[in-house]
């Protein structure tokens, strides 16, 4: 990973915002992700994030938190927080805004338990593909103290495949619709190709199921997005 992400943060928060990341799909074109959205406040973010962060108790696990937004919101209201990414430059981001419990850490080393484990901004999207849904699962389950629970938002994207007159064109025989090759490139260079994962909740709610997780459907947004709150069966 050359962490383009971490290098267009770390422009951002240095005051050296030029241009913002540009994003790509194997089903979608080129699109601008805006660097002032990664460090959003709370009044700027999705009513499914602001729900999430409503409903948030105790000891926070902030995953794959990039430019720290979230924890810095918790923060400030007195929530103790860890956020964890595998971005060292979104790491360092989220460490001069100030949070104060922040590590370059993959979640599948992650050891510590908590009462709440967040996972937003398609928060699904770190398990890259369906067969390793699970493996998370299972190990997010791991990491919850007594009551915990995990808050996940995800979308549904069936609506990418819909041509003009209303069909669907993806392909059934081959893999789950949701898993997306995704591009990144910021400044002329780019990142090496990831997986992205976006689960219905449909899907969600099943793998849960298979590990022992109740999956409940918090909200949905405005373009099929929801949140989902996931506590031991
Ligand atoms: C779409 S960004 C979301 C950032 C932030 N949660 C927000 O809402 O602004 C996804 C983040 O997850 C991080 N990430 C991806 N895989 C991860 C993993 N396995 N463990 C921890 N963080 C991960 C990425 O580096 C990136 O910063």
């Amino acid at each position: 990973m050359k962490d383009l992400f971490g290098k267009a943060l770390l422009d951002y928060q240095n005051g050296n915002y030029t241009e913002d990341i540009i994003t790509s799909t194997n089903i979608s074109e080129e699109d601008e992700l805006p660097l002032p959205y990664l460090f959003r406040s709370f009044k700027d973010m999705p009513k499914l994030e602001q729900k999430a962060l409503k409903l948030t108790k105790g000891k926070v696990l902030d995953v794959g938190c990039g430019a720290g937004s979230h924890s810095l919101y918790l923060q400030e209201k007195g929530f103790k927080v860890k956020a964890i990414d595998i971005s060292k430059g979104a790491i360092e981001v989220t460490k001069q805004r100030g949070v104060l419990h922040a590590e370059v850490k993959h979640i599948l080393n992650e050891t510590e338990t908590f009462d709440t484990i967040l996972l937003l901004m398609n928060g699904t999207g770190i398990f890259q593909e369906l067969t390793q849904v699970s493996k998370y699962l299972k190990h997010l389950k791991s990491l919850l103290q007594t009551n915990g629970h995990i808050l996940i938002d995800s979308s549904d994207i069936k609506y990418m495949y819909e041509d003009e007159d209303g069909g669907f064109w993806m392909d059934m025989n081959s893999t789950y619709y949701g898993e997306l090759d995704y591009f990144l490139s910021y400044k002329g260079e780019d990142e090496n190709p990831m997986k992205w994962l976006y689960l219905d909740f449909e899907k969600l709610q099943l793998a849960c199921e298979t590990v022992g997780l109740k999956c409940e459907l918090i909200a949905e947004g405005d373009h099929f997005d929801y949140l989902a709150r996931l506590i031991p069966a």
